[in-house]
């Protein structure tokens, strides 16, 4: 029977002993009352970490899932279970160590660790890797100790001959199942060592065959990209070495079983890491069929000098395990971003809908221009207006002014005060963008300090976009960034702050520290950003912040937990951003995916779409617009007022409820269809987009999911296009069963409908 054990509740603080004595009550209820009781406490959302001293077995359960991993006879921690949850009172044998099935394949290889060391003949990637002063290259870790502490448990490994200590940190979160991991190294030896490769944690799934991995991939303007590919034998790589997040690879991953092609049911494994910079996930299949996902810092140039008693710590790796498909795994993602994740979670805030004057000035703002795009836009019914990028410095185009942060006098000779009071008594908030990270050579900051910038002495500084990255992780520049956000927050009634990165990094040396020392840059300068950020946001609790990177090449759970909302591509053409939107849900919620209505034909592909199509489009996200309003009609104008009071009415629904991909646009097809419903159940709402139409076929019948079967809900077109017989009121059962049709026919047509909850159950 497993029991909880905690070597260390002596000293523990009066408070944390009472909760634990109550922990302890509640366990031996469970125990008592059995399976029934079990599966109570998993619905109403309560997490157990246990650990069996006599098999000297780990069990985490919450939600639908079960992690269990034990001590084997090496000392080694090794996974034994990762999937649907199981019964309370289901007993794991030891953990064994896989035997030598060949001189070539030696235990330490084979075995699934939760955390290795690169020593002895680990040939799969190891979690951690140490150059020590003399030479030594070998680590081996090894149990020594644990605590459990509510849904948090830390373990405590050791090197079997160094003063090397390594603590594994779990956390898992109640309402999902999602697990958090982490690792924190320590140097307790008397001397200074190089970390080469440290990752975050392993992940290991149950031995198999017949995978299926998904990750994303993109570009600039073409970002989100699903993936499909078998899990073979070897090694996948998903990885950036920009120093950034970047959209070459996204940090995420879900491995389902091959045929499982529904979205809503069997199996998925998947996981994402909290990280901004250089990062790597290896997906590997051993040769004993072990799949495992090991992912944190990229190794490749990594290097970081750990001085004696000096601690590290890994970025998280979030896992997770759904029984619902990958649909399943995406609505728990999002689930967990919102309440787990986002800088106010439980309750982060909705989305205003906002006004961007990007697509309609570029560079070209000022005054008056900008005071009367703002006056179009409150007449719409929108909440934020932010000014783009062109205010400061002396920028005209991207070759001056990044790192000038003084307002352009030419352009707004009363500094930004006039327009933020315009903007504010058009009853919206006012926001900024920003791009602190870098800086023109044509500017005063880099006249003034050239050696602030990512360079190798003596060696080219390559420019992108006509700007150098400021290194961020020099004390100065911190400071000097920080200064700057400061001011401007202070001086002005700012109530966002659109955070963009506009470039990766080239020549990434840091020539002002030791040589030893230069490759820190990697950590220290996304640990100084995120230092910057968390600062502003305690210093400036009412600002909004959004992650920018020229699109969505810096959108991962580290700078989530930092930021309001994200930009994911800066392809704004609505038929495109199906695509780009869909691939985006997989890993992250539409609750802060911003989507922009903009002007037709787009500047992405010349492509026309009428004002319908663009806002049933950027509906299923958080609504913007960023049209050049002077050149709209008196129609459009109208539109687009109903739309957004109409958004309105579901922005909840869709910033916070259920996603159901009915129809993925994947694979080209010639439709899609999303639905979502609403946390309380009352409201669902669904988009469905045809490209065009062939030989007089109908639209796919939408089959609606995750109602309640039993209740009654009334059906409302956003925009009369549901066909004539259907009826106005009928069961969840029959919208799920029976579905839908809309009357689609022709190209690049929209359609959209809700469907509310009259209460009582079907038929009343
Ligand atoms: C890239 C962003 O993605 C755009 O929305 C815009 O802000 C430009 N930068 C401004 O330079």
């Amino acid at each position: 029977m497993y029991e909880r054990h905690d070597p260390s509740f002596a000293s523990l603080s009066g408070k944390r002993q009472v909760r634990r004595i109550a922990q302890i009550c509640a366990f031996t209820l469970l125990v008592f009352l059995g399976l029934k009781t079990a599966t109570a406490r998993a619905e109403t959302g309560a997490a157990t970490i246990r650990f069996d001293v006599a098999t000297r077995v780990f069990r985490i359960d919450a939600a639908d899932t079960s992690y269990v991993f034990g001590v084997n006879e090496n000392q080694q921690l090794q996974s034994l279970y990762w999937g649907k949850r199981l019964g309370a009172n289901d007993s794991f044998p030891t953990a064994k160590a896989m035997p030598e099935s060949a001189a070539f394949d030696p235990p330490i290889t084979t075995t699934p660790h939760e955390f290795v060391g690169w020593g002895v003949g680990l040939y799969v990637e190891p979690d951690l890797k140490i150059t020590f002063p003399d030479g030594n290259r070998d680590l081996v870790l090894k149990y020594v100790s644990h605590r459990i502490d509510g849904n948090q448990l830390d373990i405590v490994m050791k090197d079997i001959s160094r003063e090397v200590y390594v603590t594994l940190q779990y956390q898992v979160d109640a309402e999902t199942g999602i697990l958090r991991r982490s690792a924190e190294i320590e140097n307790r030896t008397d001397a200074p060592f190089t970390i080469e490769q440290v990752e975050a944690a392993t992940w290991n799934l149950p031995r198999g065959t017949d995978y299926r991995l998904r990750y994303l991939t993109g570009r600039w303007a073409a970002e989100w990209n699903v993936q499909e590919q078998p899990v073979h034998p070897g090694k996948t790589v998903l990885e950036s070495r920009r120093g950034t997040t970047g959209a070459q690879n996204n940090p995420w991953f879900a491995i389902d079983h091959v045929g499982d092609s529904d979205q809503d049911s069997g199996e998925a494994w998947f996981g994402a890491l909290g990280w901004s910079g250089s990062w790597q996930l290896a997906v590997e299949q051993d040769q004993l069929q072990q799949v495992r996902v090991t992912g944190g810092f990229n190794p490749f140039d990594f290097g970081y000098r750990l001085q004696k008693g000096e601690h590290f710590q890994t970025p998280y790796f979030y896992g997770g395990y759904s029984s619902h498909g990958i649909g399943g795994a995406s609505r728990m993602m999002h689930r967990f971003e919102i309440d787990s994740l986002l800088p106010h979670a439980p309750t982060p805030k909705l989305r205003p809908v906002l006004y961007n004057s990007w697509e309609a000035t570029e560079f070209r703002v000022d005054e008056a221009g900008q005071m009367a795009l703002a006056e179009k836009a409150a007449s719409l019914g929108v909440e934020r207006f932010v000014m783009d990028d062109g205010w400061f410095g002396q920028r005209k185009d991207d070759h001056a002014g990044l790192g000038d942060w003084y307002v352009n006098p030419q352009k707004f000779p009363h500094g930004l005060k006039p327009l933020i009071d315009k903007v504010h008594s058009l009853g919206m908030d006012f926001g900024l963008w920003v791009e602190p990270e870098m800086v023109n050579p044509n500017s005063d900051l880099y006249r003034k300090h050239p050696d602030w910038v990512l360079n190798f002495s003596g060696r080219p500084r390559s420019e992108g976009r006509n700007q150098l990255v400021l290194n961020l992780a020099r004390p100065d520049v911190r400071a000097y960034v920080y200064g700057f956000l400061d001011k401007l927050l202070n001086e002005n009634d700012i109530a966002f702050l659109k955070w963009d990165y506009n470039r990766n990094w080239s020549e990434p040396g840091w020539p002002a520290v030791a040589p030893e020392d230069q490759k820190k840059v990697y950590v220290d300068f996304i640990r100084n950003l995120y230092s910057i950020l968390a600062e502003l946001r305690a210093k400036h609790p009412n600002v909004e912040i959004e992650s920018c990177s020229g699109g969505g090449s810096r959108v991962d759970l580290g700078i989530m937990k930092l930021t309001d909302e994200v930009w994911p591509s800066d392809n704004t053409d609505a038929y495109d951003r199906l695509l780009i939107q869909d691939g985006f849900t997989y890993a992250y919620t539409p609750g802060i995916m911003m989507a922009w209505v903009t002007d037709s034909p787009t500047w992405v592909n010349n492509r026309t779409l009428s004002l319908e199509y663009r806002f049933l489009s950027s509906m299923q996200g958080s609504l913007g617009i960023g049209a050049n309003l002077n050149k709209w009609t008196p129609d459009d104008f109208a539109t687009a007022k109903k739309m957004v009071a109409q958004y309105k009415s579901i922005r909840e629904t869709v910033q916070r409820g259920s996603l159901y991909r009915l129809i993925t646009p994947e694979n080209n097809s010639e439709q899609s269809v999303t639905e979502s419903v609403s946390r309380d159940g009352k409201q669902a709402v669904a988009f469905a987009f045809l490209h065009s139409s062939r030989e007089r076929y109908p639209f796919p019948r939408i089959y609606l999911r995750g109602l309640d079967a039993n209740a009654n809900y009334r059906i409302a077109p956003l925009d009369g296009k549901l066909a004539k017989d259907t009826p106005a009121s009928a069961s969840g059962a029959y919208w799920m069963h029976r579905g839908v049709d809309v009357e689609l026919r022709g190209d690049f047509q929209a359609a959209a409908f809700t469907l509310e909850r009259t209460g009582g159950a079907a038929g009343n």
